[in-house]
């Protein structure tokens, strides 16, 4: 393969690999020569996936929200493949009533989702970077923003359905962005870099009207496809972006200019 693109060497480890988006990620990875580590909660799914990819990939089981999983996860990779040259941080935790409408999230949702999700996204790209911080050459994490983390949302793309943007994703997004800002520089000496992606909305069979509407307010007129992303994370992990740290690369298809 060869190339700054090439990922033979490396051995990635997506969080949430089975997901939506992650799944697209996995593959991405894979097809630039990765060794793929698909870790997820969702055994079966996550099976499956590590066996469409072929040899170069297996699946291990995490809970992200449980600190004693994730370091086991650290530990299982470093085991087996003795070092971790990518990590993503794409899973998306949530409790039973994520989703609701701003009048409606309690103080104790709030907490929940926020714990869940940021606070699982700190600690997992926390223990990894302990990892790579051990590692002579460094490495790169991954985390997944969102648009909206770096802008409110426009509800009028709502208007009609029974969707929303959780308030709580606000801060969860924001904070994930700073995070990363946070320990890109705190570890630029270590050669980790780190970097988030904030992908746009992305088609999942929603709501017509919805997805109408969005399409209308976006400048390439169409919704994301979890494809969109494996560009993204194979530039991120790769050589190809060696001097890039601490920053967001937005793909969204232009939503967040207007
Ligand atoms: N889908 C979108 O439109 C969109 C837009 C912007 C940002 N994002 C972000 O992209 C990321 C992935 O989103 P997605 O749409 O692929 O979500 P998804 O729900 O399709 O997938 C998330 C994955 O995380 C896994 N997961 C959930 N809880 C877990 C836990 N406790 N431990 C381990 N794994 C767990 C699930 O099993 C699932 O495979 C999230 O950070 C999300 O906020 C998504």
């Amino acid at each position: 393969m060869g190339g700054v693109f090439d990922l033979s060497d490396s051995i990635a480890v997506v969080a949430g690999g089975a997901g939506l988006i992650g799944t697209a990620l996995c593959e991405g990875l894979a097809d630039h020569g990765a060794t793929v580590v698909v870790a997820d909660a969702a055994a079966e799914r996550g099976e499956e996936i590590a066996d469409e990819l072929g040899d170069h990939a297996e699946f291990l089981r995490v809970d992200v929200t449980d600190e004693d999983s994730v370091v086991e996860m650290v530990e299982t990779v470093l085991d087996r493949h003795g070092r971790i040259d990518a990590f993503v941080n794409c899973s998306y935790p949530r409790n039973e009533n994520y989703g609701q409408r701003y009048e409606d999230v309690t103080a104790d949702d709030w907490r929940e989702n926020i714990d869940l999700h940021l606070n699982s996204y700190f600690v997992a790209a926390h223990a990894v970077s302990r990892a790579m911080m051990d590692q002579n050459d460094g490495g790169s994490i991954v985390n997944f923003g969102s648009t909206y983390g770096i802008q409110a949302p426009d509800f009028s793309v709502y208007e009609g359905t029974e969707m929303t943007s959780p308030v709580e994703y606000a801060a969860i997004k924001g904070g994930v962005l700073n995070l990363t800002r946070y320990m890109a520089s705190y570890l630029g000496e270590y050669g980790v870099r780190v970097n988030s992606i904030s992908p746009g909305g992305v088609f999942d069979d929603q709501h017509p009207e919805f997805v109408d509407r969005y399409e209308e307010r976006t400048p390439l007129g169409r919704m994301a496809t979890p494809e969109d992303f494996e560009g993204a994370v194979v530039y991120l992990a790769s050589d190809a972006s060696g001097y890039v740290t601490g920053h967001n690369l937005v793909v969204d298809g232009g939503w967040t200019i207007c």
